[in-house]
C-alpha cells in the first residue's frame, strides 16, 4: 500500500471511530446480539435493584426475594414509562412506576393497577420485558437478543482471556469500592488503549514504577508462560504499600501469583485486572460514538471488607489517577480521529493484542453496507 502499510498494521478507520450508522451496526450486530457485561453481581442483594445502560437500552436489573436474578427492559408495560431512575437502590420487594403506579414484583410479575379491576386489566399477560441473564463467577451478563448465543460456548470465543483467570476465583469476591467516570472517546479507542503499552512510560509514570516491564513497552512478559508480569513493590497495585490480604485464590504470600499483574479484555465491553491481593473489573457503557461511561467495581475477598480497618482508598486512589491518564488520551485519540485527514493508524509488532482485537471486532461486527 501506498502508506506502507498492510491490514494487519491497520487501526481501525475515522468511520469506525466516528459514524453513527457503524454505533448502530454495533448495537445490532455486538451489543444487542451476544451477550454484554453489566455488573458484578454481590452488588444486587434480595429485594434490590440496580439500572445499566447497555448501548442505549435501559435494562432493570434485579434479584427477587428468592435471591434469583432477572434482568427487564426498564419500561412499564402500561403506557411505557421508564420505570426507574438512578443506578442503584433498595427495591423493597417491588417496582412502583412513578407514572400511574402499576407495580411490579422483581420477578417481573405485574402485581397492582390502581384503579383498574382484574375484567379491566388482565396482570398475568403483562409482566416486565424479560432479557436473558447468566452470571459467571459472580460476573452478570445480559443478553438482550431473543434467541441468545449459547453462554458457554460464546465465553470461550469472546473472553478466552477472564477464563485463564478463572482459578482466581472471582465468585468468591466482592465488590468493596466502585468508581464511574466518562470518557469523550469511542469505545473502541479505550479498549485499544488498554491493549498496549508503548504509551505507559509518558503517561504512566507512576504505573510503570509498580510494573517495571511496562517501560519497554510489552504489555505481556514473554519469559512467563502463566500470562503475569512482575509487581516490583509485592502485592498490590497502589503507590503505597497496602497491607491488604490476598485474594484467596492466590497461591500464598511468596507465590508468583501474588506478586504479580494479570490482566484481560471482557468482549466487548469490559477488562479484568488481578493484583494479588484485589481484582477490578472495568466496564463500558458506550454512550454513542463519541462517549463512554466506565465503572470500575474493585473486588476484594469478604473477609478482607468486613475487617474493621478496611480502607481501599490508596488502591481506588491509584487506579483512578492510572484511569485518568488513560481516559485523557483517548480523549486525545478521539479528537484526532475526527481530523478529516485522519483515515487509519498504524499498528506495530508491539501493538499485537490491538491487532487481535481488530480483528476479533471486524470478525464480530461484520462488514458496512
Ligand atoms: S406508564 Fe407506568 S403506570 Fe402508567
Ligand atoms: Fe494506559
Amino acid at each position: 500500500m501506498a502508506d506502507g502499510t498492510s491490514h494487519d498494521t491497520r487501526t481501525l478507520t475515522r468511520q469506525d471511530y466516528l459514524s453513527d450508522e457503524v454505533y448502530e451496526l454495533e448495537r445490532q450486530r455486538i451489543f444487542h446480539a451476544g451477550w454484554m457485561l453489566a455488573a458484578r453481581a454481590d452488588r444486587l442483594a434480595a429485594g434490590n435493584r440496580t439500572v445499566v445502560d447497555l448501548a442505549g437500552e435501559s435494562v432493570l436489573l434485579t434479584r427477587d426475594l428468592k435471591g434469583r436474578l432477572h434482568a427487564f427492559a426498564n419500561v412499564c408495560r402500561h403506557r411505557g414509562a421508564r420505570l426507574c431512575d438512578g443506578r442503584s437502590d433498595t427495591a423493597q420487594g417491588s417496582l412502583m412506576c412513578p407514572y400511574h403506579a402499576w407495580t411490579y414484583a422483581l420477578d417481573g410479575q405485574l402485581v397492582a393497577t390502581p384503579h383498574l379491576d382484574d375484567e379491566q386489566v388482565d396482570k398475568a399477560a403483562l409482566p416486565l420485558w424479560a432479557y436473558h441473564v447468566r452470571e459467571w463467577q459472580g460476573f452478570v451478563f445480559v443478553s438482550m437478543a431473543k434467541d441468545p448465543p449459547a453462554f458457554d460456548a460464546w465465553m470461550e470465543v469472546h473472553c478466552a482471556e477472564l477464563l485463564s483467570l478463572a482459578r482466581f476465583q472471582f465468585g468468591g469476591l466482592r465488590v468493596g469500592a466502585i468508581t464511574t467516570c466518562d470518557i469523550a472517546a469511542n469505545w473502541k479507542i479505550v479498549v485499544e488503549n488498554y491493549q498496549e503499552c508503548l504509551h505507559c512510560t509518558r503517561v504512566h509514570p507512576e504505573l510503570v514504577e509498580l510494573v517495571p516491564l511496562y517501560r519497554t513497552g510489552w504489555v505481556t512478559d514473554s519469559e512467563r508462560d502463566d500470562g503475569g508480569v512482575a509487581l516490583a513493590r509485592g502485592h498490590s497495585m497502589a503507590s503505597d504499600a497496602v497491607d491488604l490480604p490476598l485474594l484467596p485464590g492466590i497461591g500464598g504470600a511468596d507465590a508468583a501469583d501474588a506478586n504479580s499483574y494479570y490482566g484481560g479484555t471482557i468482549f466487548p465491553n469490559g477488562f479484568i485486572d488481578v493484583t494479588g491481593t484485589c481484582a477490578i473489573v472495568s466496564t463500558l457503557f458506550p454512550k454513542g460514538p463519541h462517549l463512554t461511561t466506565m465503572t470500575m467495581e474493585f473486588m476484594f475477598a469478604p473477609t478482607t471488607i468486613e475487617a474493621p480497618a478496611f480502607d481501599p482508598t490508596p488502591v481506588v486512589e491509584f487506579n483512578e489517577l492510572v484511569a485518568t491518564q488513560d481516559n485523557l488520551v483517548c480523549e486525545r485519540v478521539q479528537q484526532g480521529v475526527s481530523s478529516r485527514a485522519f483515515e487509519h493508524g498504524v499498528l506495530t509488532e508491539k501493538d499485537a493484542l490491538v491487532i487481535a482485537f481488530t480483528k476479533h471486532y471486524l470478525a464480530a461486527r461484520g462488514p458496512l453496507g
